[in-house]
């Protein structure tokens, strides 16, 4: 049988890497500039903790984690390879008592996680997300910083297609009438709905209008919207004031997001730049979670956003054409016949502590073959070493960025990084 990747989980090839890079270090420079702070997490976690903070009833939830029966184990505590990394940065904060050392917290993090999942392009069963979490607060604006961080992060990166879709789903407050209106109104027109639905109606009425199909979402669109109470509809109005026209924000009553743990602001980022996965990311305000998690140990409002890291770098590429180039090496050493290789290999370790970036050919292959290697890897400058070279202790340099007689000059060994460097 042939070795292939599991479905659905892909490898970053070199040719990738340098993109993935460059989003990378674009977002940790934008929430470093923003005041966050990094966080790592397991990958693994107590199916408990999705179930009780995604929620049970999520096609997350009951469709799509990876549930390990470790056999350590009990029955009732497998693991799951982490769907999302809201609820981990959660139990982490709580687990490690942050809150007792300061009331608000502004985190980051970049890594993968895992959904059960139909591949297709933009989704994959191993993805990668990059998010913040800040915990803490109820200020409105912090719910705008999340906001115009993600849309800096994007447009550092030049993703400037996009759209901010936005709603409050409320609070425990309006929420109850709301979700009673909509089920008087999906039951009134129960033949409209697919069978996943109707359950929805009576287990958690809110999926409904996170149904793909096209009937569904047809009839989802006739139902009642949300009344806010004074303080949601507050906290909505001066979010939606203070972002003013700085965004192509678009408020759309129909948006839930597929998670359970929203309060008040959902919003998600969507992009024309891909294809029917067109969510580069979403996130909203979650103020019962941290409480929910630490049994009423901790009661913290908190907002934050997750971005698909793959579906971000197909919008990057569209939006640019092509990807950076992958990075040279300042040097490729060369040695005219095996003899000099032990005497190379010191060379490049005296190069390398001298923070120069290089590597040599380790096959015993022609000096042909070598110099080939160079260029492929984008050598900026080939050492090479014959035997000659080696009783004067010196190497040649041969620039291989310049043309004619410029190319090639005899250095001292001593004084080959100083030389490389001010090249
Ligand atoms: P989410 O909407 O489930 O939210 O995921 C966020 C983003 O992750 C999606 O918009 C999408 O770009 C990417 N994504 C999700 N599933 C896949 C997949 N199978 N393949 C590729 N990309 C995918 C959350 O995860 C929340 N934790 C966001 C959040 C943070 N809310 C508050 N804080």
């Amino acid at each position: 049988m042939k070795l292939t990747a599991p479905r659905g989980m892909n490898d970053v090839l070199p040719d990738d890497a340098p993109a993935w890079l460059k989003l990378e270090q674009a977002v940790r420079d934008a929430c470093r500039r923003f005041g966050y702070e990094e966080i790592r997490t397991p990958v693994l976690e107590h199916t408990k903790l999705f179930q009780r903070g995604v929620g049970e009833t999520t096609d997350i939830v009951e469709k799509q984690m990876f549930t390990l029966s470790a056999r350590e184990e009990a029955e009732e505590d497998t693991l799951t390879l982490r769907p999302e990394i809201t609820a981990p940065v959660v139990r982490s904060m709580i687990e490690h008592d942050l809150l007792k050392q300061r009331g608000f917290w502004k985190l980051y993090y970049f890594g993968p996680a895992f959904r059960k999942e139909r591949p297709q392009k933009g989704r994959y069963r191993q993805f990668h997300q990059f998010g913040i979490e800040a915990i803490g607060a109820k200020e409105p604006l912090v719910d705008v910083e999340s906001i115009l961080l993600f849309a800096e992060i994007l447009r550092s990166v030049g993703v400037e297609k996009f759209e901010v879709r936005f709603n409050s789903i409320g609070c425990e407050t309006c929420r109850p009438a709301y979700r009673d209106s909509v089920q008087k109104a999906a039951r009134s027109k129960l033949d409209r709905f697919c069978p996943d639905c109707k359950r929805r109606i009576d287990r958690n009425i809110l999926r409904l209008f996170d149904c793909k199909i096209e009937g569904c979402k047809a009839a989802a669109k006739d139902l009642p919207s949300i009344k806010l109470c004074g303080p949601c509809a507050d906290h909505d109005q001066r979010i939606r004031r203070s972002l003013g026209s700085s965004l192509p924000l678009r408020v759309d009553p129909t948006l839930v997001r597929g998670l359970d743990y929203y309060t008040q602001t959902v919003y998600e980022f969507a992009s024309p730049l891909l294809g029917a996965q067109d969510a580069l990311g979403g996130g909203g305000r979650y103020n019962n979670l941290v409480k929910e998690l630490s049994g009423g140990e901790y009661d913290a409002g908190a907002v934050g956003f997750a971005a698909g890291v793959e579906r971000v770098l197909i919008a990057m590429e569209a939006s640019r054409g092509a990807p950076p180039e992958p990075p040279g090496l300042d040097f490729y050493a060369v040695a005219v016949d095996e003899s000099q290789r032990q005497a190379l290999f010191g060379v490049v370790s005296r190069l390398r502590a001298a923070g120069l970036s290089g590597t040599m050919d380790f096959e015993g292959r022609s000096l042909k073959a070598q110099m080939r290697s160079a260029d492929k890897l984008r050598a900026r400058v080939a050492v090479i070493l014959g035997p000659d070279e080696a009783a004067r202790g010196v190497v040649k340099l041969k620039n291989l960025r310049a043309q004619g007689d410029a190319r090639e000059q005899e250095v001292k060994i001593d004084d080959v990084a100083t030389k490389l460097r001010g090249a």
